[in-house]
């Protein structure tokens, strides 16, 4: 039998728990993965986690990365410390797949893809929201019966306490809320998966006008709320607005609608709940798709985790790559250039205007 690819999860916050959960699935599930280490700053977490494993765990990325059974890496730390240790592991020969945002800035992202791709490794960014089943379907059956696509607008509306999440213990403050170590607010942290979306939906946006704020949120520095217009290449136009202010917290959603010459289709949250074509609603809830198990929280990121680990077995591109993870970033980064100087910009623009 071949040897199974060995993973090491680094960073055992609230998603990389998730992490080491799917990875043990899949290891169950399938023929070709182990997670074989884990890494966390504190001892505690990571002797806990690899203990209850029975594997090899670390405090420091460095020590994972000697490791000869590791084969890929899975970054699930603080943001700030994306690019940085994505470039250690790939530089150590290690294929990386790491979560959103790839990187705090455009400068570390766009090293991290020509970094991978001169060492021959791959790098892969966690979009899990690319394998919704109600998402695929709209992408890859429903779109081309839209016609001309001339309308893509996306709303964000969620909650994020001062308390609960930003101040919640001493890992939380160490990085959430802060520019240079979150790397921004909702569009950065949150809204990240939509921007993603509206472009894997639509193509490259090229203009972008948009205002960010921190209105609600005292005692972080990242925006709470942010709007934003946006021209597409194919021509249509796009809206984005976005909060973690939303009150009350129950009436929290995220919605995204695609406006076409012939119908439109309404996403919410992660299902589609409209689809009209053609003058009449054809379709309603349709989330009766062949993998209707992908329900729970993880599930999605088990099936891009798959996906990453066969795309290194068969050779084949991963579809979510370093380069189709820096798309999102770069127009985020380009609403904080429109905010901060009033004017349109134009994409794509030159990195080193702002890192
Ligand atoms: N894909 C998604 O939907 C999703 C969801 C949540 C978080 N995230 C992303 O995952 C990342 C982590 O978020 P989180 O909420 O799990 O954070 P968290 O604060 O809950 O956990 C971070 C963990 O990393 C550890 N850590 C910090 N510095 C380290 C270092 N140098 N080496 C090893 N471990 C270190 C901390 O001790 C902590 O256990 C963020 O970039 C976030 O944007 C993605």
């Amino acid at each position: 039998m071949p040897k199974r690819i060995g993973v090491a999860v680094v960073g055992l916050g609230s998603i990389g728990k998730t992490h080491v959960k799917v990875l043990k699935d899949l290891e169950k599930e399938t023929e070709f993965v182990k997670l074989v280490a884990v890494v966390d700053q504190i001892k505690a977490i990571a002797e806990k986690i690899g203990s209850e494993h029975n594997i090899q765990y670390y405090t420091t990325i460095d020590e994972v990365l000697r490791n000869s059974e590791v084969d890929v890496i899975s970054i699930a730390t603080p943001s700030y410390l994306h690019a940085p240790q994505a470039i250690l592991a790939i530089e150590y020969g290690k294929h990386v797949i790491v979560e959103k945002p790839m990187a705090t800035t455009l400068v570390g992202a766009k090293e991290m893809v020509s970094r991978a791709q001169r060492n021959g490794v791959k790098l892969g960014v966690i979009f899990q929201e690319r394998y919704a089943p109600d998402i695929v379907r709209l992408k890859n059956d429903i779109l081309k019966k839209l016609g001309k696509i001339y309308l893509v607008e996306s709303e964000l509306k969620w909650y994020r306490d001062m308390k609960e999440y930003y101040k919640r213990d001493e890992i939380a403050k160490s990085w959430r809320g802060m520019w240079n170590t979150e790397g921004g607010g909702v569009l950065t942290n949150q809204g990240i998966h939509t921007i993603d979306l509206m472009i894997w939906l639509n193509g490259d946006v090229t203009e972008v006008s948009g205002f960010i704020g921190n209105i609600t949120h005292d005692g972080i520095e990242v925006e709470d709320t942010a709007v934003a217009a946006i021209k597409y290449r194919n021509g249509a136009f796009g809206t984005i607005s976005q909060t973690v202010s939303m009150k009350p917290t129950n009436y929290q959603y995220r919605k995204i609608r695609v406006h076409g010459s012939d119908g439109f289709v309404e996403i919410t949250d992660d299902k589609i709940t409209t689809v009209a074509i053609g003058g009449k609603e054809e379709l309603k809830n349709v989330t009766n798709y062949k993998e209707e198990t992908i329900t729970q929280w993880g599930d999605l990121h088990k099936a891009l985790f798959k996906d990453f680990l066969k795309s290194l077995l068969q050779g084949n591109d991963f579809p979510v790559n370093g380069k189709e993870g820096m798309k999102s970033l770069e127009l985020i980064k380009a609403i904080y250039l429109s905010s901060y100087s009033g004017q349109i910009i134009k994409l794509p623009f030159d990195i080193n205007i702002i890192v």
